[in-house]
């Protein structure tokens, strides 16, 4: 969603841009940037891509200080006036923000009255005005600041420039933001891939701290005055690599063994894997695994890796429904919180609401310097490197060897000997990446097409599912998923020559039963198209329009293999409708809004 930049040093115009490009992968429809050029603040803001705010700013200033900011529009239409820096009415602040303040029309109101008006829709807007009415009291920058984050309620990462001042002001609330230096040079990001070749470690800001830094001193407050913070390694691997892939996310799909193998050597380390031995869980009665979108569908084939392994009762939510639903939530339920960023608003409000009921909390989660990741009793790291597409595609099936791993775990306390890592390492054993040129076959047919059905049982309806949203989310394409046994229950209605039906089986205790099931479809004209781990005899084969094979495995972790094809397949779906399928539209790679 939003991103945050500032810059102390030389060219901060080009620093901004680039630093700005670098979390275009989170999803943006206008962004800009403010420099302070002289005593002036001069401001740059364009909507649409970074490309068009490039044009705008010029090639070279003497500015040595700068702010910039894409923006996912919450408040107001995505346009130049809504778009961020935002100034106060002296012109003498310009801030960024990411978050959103949910008094601020309370704030207006009150600003209002003292005689301030607004030109932007924004809640960021009230932020601004808020600091110029704090030093017009005669406060000085930073205690203006201190007070104006004291009148906020919500969450927000804020840079901000003044421009009486060679400081660059932050403040962070429940929205992510990062410092680091590099000589007399500052950064501030929300995000810390914008320090890869700036700097060797970076300052991870917690939740109350405000503050300032200049090409001297970096100066940290909490709300007991001034505190330290201290500095942590930054590692993050070749991640913006593309080598000779043309996206993303195919690049992503293909680190798929690479991260396989990184969680077998983590969780193969004794301390990695004992990380429950500290807790008593003998007392826990039932689990609730909770994500959004492909987290949620993570969960579900979690929920029931652990019931496999444990017999323990597990059930899975999306998190916007887990916080406001109605939910037996106790000291004895363990809540398993899923996520590839650990950013995203409705997990973390769902976190909260386990938290307030006094649940056991633990995290599923890639970015390990992330909220969730902090913030949860224990967290198991997946191991994915950083994932730039905005379809999570290797994130997915790091989940699923961590969740299997998890169970592993869980079982192994409940009833000792039972290796955690076994069934991940024979995925490894058996893992790739499949026929691509069927793949690609299928993509071709599959993308002129706008009634896709996917249709399972058990853990292959879970895959079915996570299938349709990265076709829906690459492709645009309307396809939906179905219990296969429902079929016959309503949406049979649907099926004409013109649907094409996919049926997961692979699972061999009910294959018959799942393609009786496709049969009924493929009588109202709907083209079947097979997806298996198993090899059928040519006359049976003949029923299908199209058959797509995996590698049979015999564990949970089946469902690995079973997405991987899909990925591939939306992939080309995407690209072969000229689709970018690393920034499909209207959407962002971490949801921090609720
Ligand atoms: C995945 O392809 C989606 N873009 C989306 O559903 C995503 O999985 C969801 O927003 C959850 O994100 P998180 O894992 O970062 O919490």
């Amino acid at each position: 969603m939003c991103g945050i930049v500032g810059f102390i040093g030389k060219s901060p115009e080009k620093v901004l841009l680039d630093g700005l490009k670098r979390l275009e992968y989170r999803g943006y429809d206008s962004a800009g940037i403010a420099l302070k050029n002289g005593d002036d603040i001069e401001l740059f803001k364009a909507k649409g891509e970074i490309r068009n705010l490039e044009k705008i700013v010029p090639d070279k200033t003497s500015a040595e200080i700068g702010v910039g900011h894409t923006r996912w529009a919450t408040h107001g239409k995505p346009d130049e006036i809504n778009a961020h820096p935002h100034v106060s009415s002296d012109k003498k602040w310009a801030i960024v923000h990411n978050g959103i303040i949910e008094n601020y029309l309370a704030i207006k109101a009150k600003l209002n009255a003292f005689g301030y008006e607004f030109y932007s829709e924004t809640d960021t807007e009230t932020v601004a005005k808020l600091l110029e009415y704090y030093q017009k009291k005669g406060y000085d920058e930073i205690t203006s600041l201190n007070k104006t984050v004291n009148a906020l309620k919500g969450s927000y990462a804020l840079g901000i420039i003044n421009k009486n001042s060679d400081c660059l002001y932050f403040a962070k609330n429940k929205s992510p933001l990062f410092l680091a230096k590099s000589g007399d040079e500052i950064m501030l990001a929300s995000d810390i891939i914008c320090f890869k070749g700036f700097a060797k470690e970076y300052y991870p800001l917690v939740d109350g701290i405000f503050g300032f830094a200049s090409k001297e001193k970096i100066v940290f407050y909490d709300n007991l005055g001034e505190t330290e913070i201290k500095p942590l390694p930054l590692d993050l691997g070749e991640y913006d690599n593309l080598n000779t892939y043309k996206h993303f996310m195919i690049k992503e799909i293909y680190d798929t063994k690479t991260a396989i193998k990184n969680i077998i050597e983590y969780y193969g380390v004794k301390e990695n894997c004992d990380r429950l031995a500290d807790y008593d869980l003998s007392e826990i009665t039932k689990v609730k695994f909770v994500g959004c979108g492909t987290a949620y569908h993570a969960c579900l084939l979690g929920a029931n890796m652990l019931f496999e392994k444990t017999g323990i009762d597990a059930t899975s939510y999306v998190a916007s429904e887990f916080r406001y639903g109605n939910l037996s939530l106790d000291n004895k339920t363990m809540v398993v919180l899923v996520s590839q960023s650990g950013e995203t608003a409705d997990t973390l409000a769902a976190f909260e609401r386990a938290k307030e009921s006094g649940a056991f909390t633990v995290g599923i989660v890639n970015v390990e310097y992330s909220t969730l990741s902090k913030k949860v009793d224990v967290s198991f790291p997946i191991k994915a490197g950083v994932e730039i597409a905005v379809a999570s595609t290797k994130a997915f099936s790091s989940q699923l060897c961590v969740l299997n791993i998890f169970a592993g775990i869980v079982a192994r306390k409940l009833f000792k000997s039972v290796d955690p890592l076994a069934d991940v390492r024979a995925l490894y054993e058996k893992f790739d990446y499949g026929n691509v040129n069927d793949f690609k076959l299928l993509a071709d047919v599959l993308r002129y097409n706008d009634k896709l059905f996917m249709i399972g049982r058990g853990d292959d309806y879970c895959v079915a599912q996570e299938a349709c949203l990265k076709i829906k989310e690459t492709s645009y394409i309307n396809s939906n998923t179905y219990y296969a046994g429902e079929l016959k229950h309503g949406f049979l209605a649907l099926i004409d020559e013109q649907s094409y039906v996919v049926v997961f089986a692979t699972n061999k205790e009910i294959f018959g039963k799942t393609v009786c099931n496709a049969e009924e479809a493929k009588a109202r004209g709907g083209k079947i198209i097979l997806f298996t781990c198993f090899d059928l005899d040519a006359s049976d084969a003949d029923n299908f329009y199209y058959i797509i094979k995996t590698k049979e495995l015999g564990n949970s972790l089946q469902a690995v293999l079973n997405i991987i094809p899909w990925q591939i397949i939306a992939y080309y779906i995407s690209v072969n409708k000229g689709i970018n399928p690393d920034k499909p539209r209207n959407l962002a790679k971490s949801v921090t809004v609720e």
